[in-house]
């Protein structure tokens, strides 16, 4: 078995506010998340991620922070905070928190005191201009919501930069005092008991920013330090970043040795995985499978279908996003920053079960370490009457009971989705427990299954030709043995011929995952598969076969 657990790993993302309310305030807390450890062990989650946990004034759902060195009151305690992690250390299930250091809240005391006085010792801790620079209005992120990516700031008469929303400066990671004062706050977290971070907007962390050009340094080393520095706390410690970038710059973030962040956020195939879907076809993953760079051994993708922000289809092509638009967002309501869609999965996929089912399989098949986000085991639907991406990030729904069994209270941090196909009266993990047929169920089936084959995570990926346009193969092969993964991403059934390319023959191919019960594959010649059908095949298993 590899050594590096986060290649073998099921990450579940989940904000704590909208998981668990446990005190009756409205609020999901860590108390309430503790206590639905079981859920997620039963599950099959390996680790956890938490979106942000700190104090924040909440105008961009806590990744605007005023304290890394505390948890939101709302939230609990840091008392609380370590109760989580022996808990979670119990079940055998690893945390990873959110690191936000491209900036900070404008309410952070850095940043108050920086405006307030020239002298003041943070007014290095973040970039300014003394007047508007010519690029004021160029890169930024959130078109519609954000004018631009400098703001005047009329206490200190000077402009600030910031990537992100007008209220979140960013931090002047050139100011050697900022790094040192990050790498603080990692080594606080690590001794706390967490297993690594998820590190946001990892690009422009790095990039040194002068007001007078658009051009950018990448402090590419900065990463090497970070690495260094959890490595002699935390041996074991991972730090999966969130680095839309081009593939061609992607290799500079695992490193050229793989001596930066061991794990990124596959965004690339992400937007080829819906384009396939739109369109029924295998054709834009065997594209991005093969196109994929070769990383270094220690390094990881991670894979997701949808996390808390829109799909950022901005990577596609005109025509490509037209037809994902198309059959998957229509509405002008449900698209968001020109380049995205703010739904979740199920009703994208019109709430059908086995599309949803042959998505996930999609997901997982593909090379790197699943990240699944809390109700999508459920197929929780969005609420597209909330603010941008708040849409798709309402209460868990735990039962058809008040409020979903979120909480006690009569108002919730954000309402509960109670109405339609999706609200909780329909969709909750209660019933869907009792029902062998639920999606929960069939998750609770397929986690096991892909914890027990670790080819997935760290095996070599090749593409199979099975000369049919809809469908997908991919073969892993590692120490542990080797595995197939045949999926029909159009809806009518087909049979495909698998057996006369080198090295896929050998073996006794078992179904160990199906969408239903197949004839056994025998040679290879004649696999057959239902429309959404998808098959993983074991061929060989070194040990305990
Ligand atoms: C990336 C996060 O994923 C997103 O939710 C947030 O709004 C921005 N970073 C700004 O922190």
């Amino acid at each position: 078995m590899p050594e590096r657990w986060y290649q073998q790993a099921v990450i579940y993302c989940l904000d704590v506010e909208t998981f668990q309310d446990s005190n009756g305030d409205g609020v999901g807390d860590l108390r309430g998340l503790t206590s639905r450890l079981d859920y997620l062990a039963r599950l099959g989650v390996s680790t956890i991620w938490l979106n942000p946990i700190h104090p924040t004034p909440g105008r961009d759902d806590g990744y605007d922070l005023t304290d890394y060195y505390a948890v939101d009151p709302r939230l609990g305690t840091l008392g609380d905070f370590v109760e989580l992690v022996h808990q979670c250390d119990n079940r055998g299930i690893r945390l990873i928190i959110d690191l936000v250091v491209n900036h900070t809240s404008d309410e952070h005391p850095w940043f108050v005191s920086a405006r307030s006085d020239p002298d003041s010792p943070y007014r290095d801790w973040y970039v300014w201009s003394p007047t508007e620079p010519p690029n004021a209005e160029e890169g930024v992120v959130f078109p519609g919501y954000q004018r631009g990516t400098w703001s005047h700031d009329e206490q200190s008469d000077s402009w600030y930069h910031h990537r992100f929303y007008a209220f979140q400066p960013d931090l002047n990671w050139s100011n050697p005092a900022v790094r040192e004062e990050i790498g603080r706050v990692v080594a606080f977290w690590l001794e706390l008991g967490v297993s690594g971070f998820r590190m946001d907007g990892a690009p422009f962390v790095i990039e040194e920013v002068h007001p007078d050009t658009a051009d950018r340094v990448m402090h590419y080393e900065w990463l090497n330090d970070l690495r260094d520095l959890i490595a002699w706390r935390r041996g074991d410690a991972v730090v999966l970043a969130e680095a839309n970038v081009p593939r061609e710059q992607i290799l500079e973030f695992f490193g050229p040795r793989g001596d930066r962040l061991p794990m990124m956020f596959n965004f690339a195939e992400n937007q080829q995985m819906f384009l396939a879907l739109a369109r029924g076809s295998a054709a834009p993953l065997v594209t991005a499978v093969q196109s994929s760079p070769a990383i270094p051994p220690a390094a990881s993708w991670a894979t997701f279908l949808r996390n808390h922000d829109e799909i950022d289809l901005s990577g596609l092509r005109e025509s490509e996003r037209a037809d994902v638009f198309a059959k998957f967002g229509p509405d002008k309501d449900m698209q968001l920053y020109d380049r995205g869609i703010r739904r979740r999965l199920a009703p994208m996929l019109g709430g059908d079960p086995e599309r949803i089912r042959l998505a996930y399989v999609l997901q997982f098949s593909l090379p790197g370490t699943p990240v699944i986000r809390y109700g999508e085991e459920i197929g929780m639907g969005e609420d597209l009457s909330l603010d941008q991406r708040n849409a798709i990030r309402t209460p868990m729904q735990w039962a058809d009971a008040p409020q979903a069994g979120f909480s006690p209270a009569e108002e919730t941090v954000r309402p509960v989705i109670a109405k339609g196909d999706f609200g909780y009266p329909a969709v909750n993990v209660r019933d869907q427990q009792r029902d062998p047929e639920s999606l929960l169920s069939w998750f609770q089936r397929v986690l096991p299954v892909l914890r027990e084959s670790p080819e997935f995570g760290s095996g070599k990926c090749t593409v199979l030709d099975t000369r049919h346009e809809a469908v997908l193969g991919l073969r892993y092969d590692c120490p542990t043995g080797s595995v197939l993964a045949v999926l029909n991403l159009g809806t009518d059934a087909v049979t495909v011929d698998l057996s006369p390319q080198p090295g896929v023959t050998d073996g006794f191919p078992v179904d160990v995952f199906a969408d239903r019960d197949y004839p056994a594959a025998g040679d290879l010649s004649a696999v057959e598969l239902a429309g959404s059908g998808y098959r993983w095949l074991r061929l060989s298993r070194a040990v305990g076969a």
